[in-house]
């Protein structure tokens, strides 16, 4: 049987490293692509199963560098097949709207969003071609429900989901199918490393600068609830080994079924209510 080949970005930490493993553990061959070249080695310090690291094969993407695209899309051209794309590259910023500046809102969308696109774009032509394909784009609990404190990444994430609902309806009759995941909250760096806070909403003479603080330190608190990145990892193969994806969208996480389900069902004005509470603690 030829080897099923999927390709992954932002696969040197949390989600994505966690789903490049366990890709390689179900047989894929995965181009591992990430933006630091000296991260290449980080799958080793995960799994000392040297039959799944033979079939990991780290590559230099920066998702929002034109050349280093260019240089994927030649790559893509050389492969006999790309079964599953994976979009998982993201980032997030956090900060007041009237503080965030419009420059880190370009910044969250250039990543989170355009990035998507354009290795979406480089990815299709071998898909198209070969009739068949899985695209999996990573968006989040942010891309079905606005959070306070962090406009740019919610904003960000819906635009994914909107572009990932186009998407789908476009490539079916292509033999292409489209899946987004939507993780709640994980053990990973996108909310310490990952996350930049606009200098605006710290700044002490802010007047969000307690809400911010508020926020952070809701964060903080709620990190030991974060779950495993492998629930996801799991979660992802699964899509990408199904023949038919029935659904569009993939919640991930403890009660976040129910909680999408509460949005959906109560009105307006007590969902605002149950926000803010659990953000503000009042
Ligand atoms: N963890 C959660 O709770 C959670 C919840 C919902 C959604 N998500 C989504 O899950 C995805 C993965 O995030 P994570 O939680 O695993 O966080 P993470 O550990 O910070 O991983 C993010 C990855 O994206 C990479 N990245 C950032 N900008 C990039 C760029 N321009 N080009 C290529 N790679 C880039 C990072 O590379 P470097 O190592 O070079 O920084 C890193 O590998 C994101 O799309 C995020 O929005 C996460």
């Amino acid at each position: 049987m030829l080897t099923r080949v999927a390709i992954i970005t932002g696969s040197s930490s949390g989600l994505g490293l966690s789903t490049t493993i366990q890709l390689a553990r179900q047989g894929f061959e995965v181009l591992a692509t990430m933006r630091n070249k000296d991260k290449f080695t980080v799958f080793n310090l995960h799994t000392n199963e040297q039959d799944v690291l033979d079939r990991i094969l780290p590559y230099q993407l920066d998702v929002t560098d034109q050349e280093s695209i260019n240089r994927f899309s030649e790559k893509v051209n050389t492969l006999e097949r790309v079964d599953v794309l994976i979009n998982n590259a993201g980032f997030a910023i956090g900060g007041f709207a009237e503080q965030v500046e419009i420059n880190d809102y370009r910044r969250q969308f250039e990543t989170n969003l355009f990035g998507v696109m354009a290795i979406t774009q480089a990815v299709l032509p071998k898909m198209r071609q070969k009739r068949n394909g899985t695209i999996i784009n990573i968006s989040s609990v942010s891309g079905r429900m606005g959070f306070p404190g962090i406009s740019a990444y919610v904003s960000s994430k819906y635009a994914l989901e909107g572009y990932s609902e186009s998407l789908r309806l476009e490539l079916r009759p292509f033999g292409i199918q489209v899946a987004i995941v939507e993780p709640g909250s994980f053990q990973t760096n996108i909310w310490s490393s990952g996350m930049e806070i606009s200098k605006g909403s710290l700044n002490d003479q802010s007047p969000y600068h307690d809400y911010m603080t508020k926020i952070i330190s809701s964060l903080e608190s709620s990190k030991k609830n974060h779950q495993d990145p492998i629930l996801v990892a799991n979660l992802v193969a699964k899509i990408a080994n199904m023949k038919e994806i029935k659904r569009l969208r993939y919640p991930v996480g403890k009660g976040l079924k129910a909680t999408l389900f509460l949005k959906q069902i109560i009105p307006w004005k007590w969902w605002e209510r149950i926000v803010l509470k659990i953000i503000f603690k009042k």
